[in-house]
């Protein structure tokens, strides 16, 4: 499977490929699996069962790589809308949302910083208004300094916006000790894109970093935002909630939608937060591909329910 993985997350970057299977009537339902649907009555209606299930939810409007002002503009909008239906809907205390900031115009030649950094500080304002929060994604390691920047930047007016770090980066831990300070949000994942081993650990190297992560984050003064499906990592961190005596409320689990939905069950019942993410949306290529890339099973799951459809 490792020999599968950067084939695999090669064509999540391929323009043609996304176009071609985007619009495949065949891949749709198999992607259902992982993503709740086109709409805002999608997301809507899905936040609503996993809250009724004893979920918190994080929900992410598709997109990324954006190299269109339009495009950009679209995406804000998109999220002040459901941040408004969440607050209508009464699910606001219950669901925030996640943003890749390259969704919202970091990457556009010239001012894309700042188009990302006036468009995250709107969907601030509606989470605001809301009354929830929101979580600044992590892309590729070229994207890390110029995200944090820009999270850094929000958290002046908006203390509460949260960021990801990932584990794979060599360069986390010391991100996590800068970030451990009061109130900080921070989602510890391992990291999903293919990066060169100049920045990025491999291997069982990812899961010590990992590890080490979550010792910093832990012994800090933040909010650490779990986000692994990997029983190790849960376990790694529920005795480091004993150690430091943390109260349910100064720590979360995070896992994707779709992805061991019975253990995400079983981590609430237990009397831990845990926060469901969930895509929703149509450009669901990249995300999915890189589910693929992820795990083995991932993999025969598409290829069976493809084989199956002849
Ligand atoms: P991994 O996939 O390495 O699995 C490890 C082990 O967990 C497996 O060997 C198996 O034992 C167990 N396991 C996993 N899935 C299982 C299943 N379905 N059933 C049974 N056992 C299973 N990445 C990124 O680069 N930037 C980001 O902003 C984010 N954001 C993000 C948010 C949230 C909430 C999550 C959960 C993840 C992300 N990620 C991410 C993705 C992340 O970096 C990573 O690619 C995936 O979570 C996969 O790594 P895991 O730690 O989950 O375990």
């Amino acid at each position: 499977m490792a020999l599968l993985r950067e084939p695999l997350l090669a064509a999540a970057r391929s323009e043609r490929l996304r176009r071609l299977t985007e619009r495949s009537a065949i891949t749709r339902p198999v992607v259902n699996r992982f993503i709740a649907g086109s709409g805002e009555d999608d997301a809507l209606r899905t936040t609503a069962e996993l809250v009724g299930d004893g979920l918190t939810v994080t929900l992410d409007f598709l997109g990324e790589d954006t190299l269109s002002p339009e495009q950009a503009a679209h995406t804000v909008q998109a999220y002040r809308s459901v941040l408004a239906a969440l607050a209508s809907a009464g699910l606001a205390g219950s669901a925030e949302v996640s943003v890749k900031l390259s969704a919202i115009g970091q990457a556009l030649p010239g001012d894309g910083e700042k188009i990302a950094l006036e468009g995250a500080r709107q969907i601030c304002e509606a989470a605001a208004a809301a009354g929830t929060t929101v979580t600044c994604d992590m892309e590729d390691h070229t994207t890390t300094d110029s995200t944090l920047a820009i999270v850094s930047e929000l958290r002046a007016d908006f203390p509460w916006v949260g960021a990801v770090l990932q584990a794979y980066l060599k360069r986390t831990e010391g991100d996590c000790r800068d970030l451990s300070g009061p109130g900080s949000r921070i989602r510890l994942c391992k990291g999903a894109y293919a990066e060169p081993e100049s920045v990025a650990f491999a291997g069982n190297a990812v899961e010590e970093s990992y590890r080490r992560c979550l010792r910093v984050l832990f012994a800090g003064q933040g909010y650490p935002m779990v986000a692994s499906h990997d029983p190790n990592m849960i376990a790694a961190a529920r005795s480091l909630i004993a150690q430091h005596d943390r109260a349910p409320d100064s720590y979360e689990f995070q896992m994707l939608y779709g992805i061991r939905p019975t253990e995400q069950r079983a981590l609430a019942a237990a009397g831990n937060r845990m926060r469901v993410y969930v895509p929703y949306g149509d450009e669901w290529y990249g995300y999915f591909m890189r589910r693929l890339a992820e795990r083995p099973a991932n993999l025969a799951f598409f290829l069976r329910s493809l084989a199956s459809k002849k």
